[in-house]
């Protein structure tokens, strides 16, 4: 049986490059073998405070991200989480069922709750909880995400075994597809911080709009490793791996192909090829990007057809879990 494929992203800012390269690109591959569902998870952005006019720009900026990379509206659907209200309906269920330790381990919490104490969001607590509705709503199968999401994708997992002891064999168990090279983009001043929207460094993350002289800019300014060489080694030179894996996706080349490529070279050539690299990746995206943001009318009919296929199906199994739940009446 085909996998049911479910990811989303929150449309907090603008994407960058870690987003692209540890879920979206996967995503665009992936679709044409498997039914997806690509959600812009907009009530998992609330979690932590927006500015209500920004937030709703970005979600019609991350729309246009889907489309500009390549997810296809006939084969995927694309639509907004709070469209749908049927994920925050299952989200409050599984709550009842989800323990506390559980949510106090996730380390995401623990890194954006930071020295809050008890001023934290209820929201932010239970994040993982609503990722979880997210998923099983669907009866998804497989979730193309990055490294940092794998944790919540195993209490997914939980959430859903436990659900289905109790009320009977309701949700699919979910597994995370992660990229082999680039599941964990490292910031580009700081090779033991991933790539993060909300790193206060411009020079630390290349954002999918960023243009030419930007993103050269922010590649050359980037931090290398003591020593010299190119060669891939993640754990010595955290540095120039994270540069190879951007250039290994930019390219196609294999990171054998890029060591002797560069055998010899300087850090400065090979920064400059990287940067030439990920700019002829990113302009034909931007490009398309645009013209998707200048067609709102285009983007609502993909957006509209999106919320109504997700909300079918989202309807076909609350109907199940509320009977299972004994909720409301017959
Ligand atoms: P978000 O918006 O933080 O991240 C979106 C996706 O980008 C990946 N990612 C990265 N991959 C590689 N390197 C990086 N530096 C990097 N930074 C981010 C994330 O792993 C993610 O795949 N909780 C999710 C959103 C979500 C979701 C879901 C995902 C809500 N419900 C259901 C899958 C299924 C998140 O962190 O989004």
């Amino acid at each position: 049986m085909k996998d049911l494929v479910f990811s989303g992203i929150q449309p907090t800012s603008d994407l960058h490059l870690g987003n692209y390269l540890g879920a979206l690109k996967q995503w665009v591959a992936i679709q044409h073998d498997h039914p997806c569902l690509f959600c812009i998870v907009d009530l998992h952005a609330i979690t932590v405070a927006q500015d209500p006019k920004m937030l709703r720009q970005n979600i019609l900026g991350v729309a246009a991200t889907y489309l500009a990379a390549g997810i296809d509206p006939k084969r995927s659907h694309i639509y907004v989480q709070s469209e749908v209200p049927q994920h925050a309906e299952l989200a409050w269920i599984l709550g009842t069922i989800t323990k506390l330790g559980e949510l106090e381990r996730m380390t995401q919490f623990k890194d954006k709750s930071g020295k809050q104490g008890e001023r934290v969001g209820l929201g932010l607590f239970s994040y993982p909880v609503l990722m979880a509705a997210d998923i099983l709503l669907y009866g998804s199968t497989a979730v193309p995400v990055g490294q940092d999401q794998m944790q919540h994708l195993e209490l997914a997992r939980v959430i859903a075994r436990r659900f289905n002891e109790r009320f009977g064999d309701t949700f699919a168990i979910p597994q995370a597809l992660i990229q082999k090279i680039g599941n964990r983009i490292m910031s580009l001043q700081d090779p033991a911080k991933k790539m993060s929207k909300s790193d206060p460094m411009e020079g630390a993350k290349i954002l999918l709009r960023d243009d030419a002289e930007t993103i050269r800019k922010k590649i050359m300014r980037a931090v290398t490793d003591s020593g010299k060489g190119i060669s891939y080694d993640p754990e010595k030179k955290p540095a120039v791996s994270n540069l190879m894996t951007l250039y290994h996706h930019a390219s196609g080349k294999t990171m054998k192909e890029i060591e002797k490529e560069f055998a010899g070279a300087g850090y400065g050539d090979f920064k400059k090829a990287v940067a030439d690299a990920v700019i002829g990746m990113l302009g034909p995206m931007q490009k398309r990007m645009l013209e998707f943001r200048k067609n709102p009318a285009e983007l609502k009919r993909i957006l509209d057809a999106g919320r109504d296929a997700a909300t079918e199906q989202a309807e076909k199994m609350m109907r199940t879990v509320r009977t299972r739940v004994g909720l409301g009446r017959e």
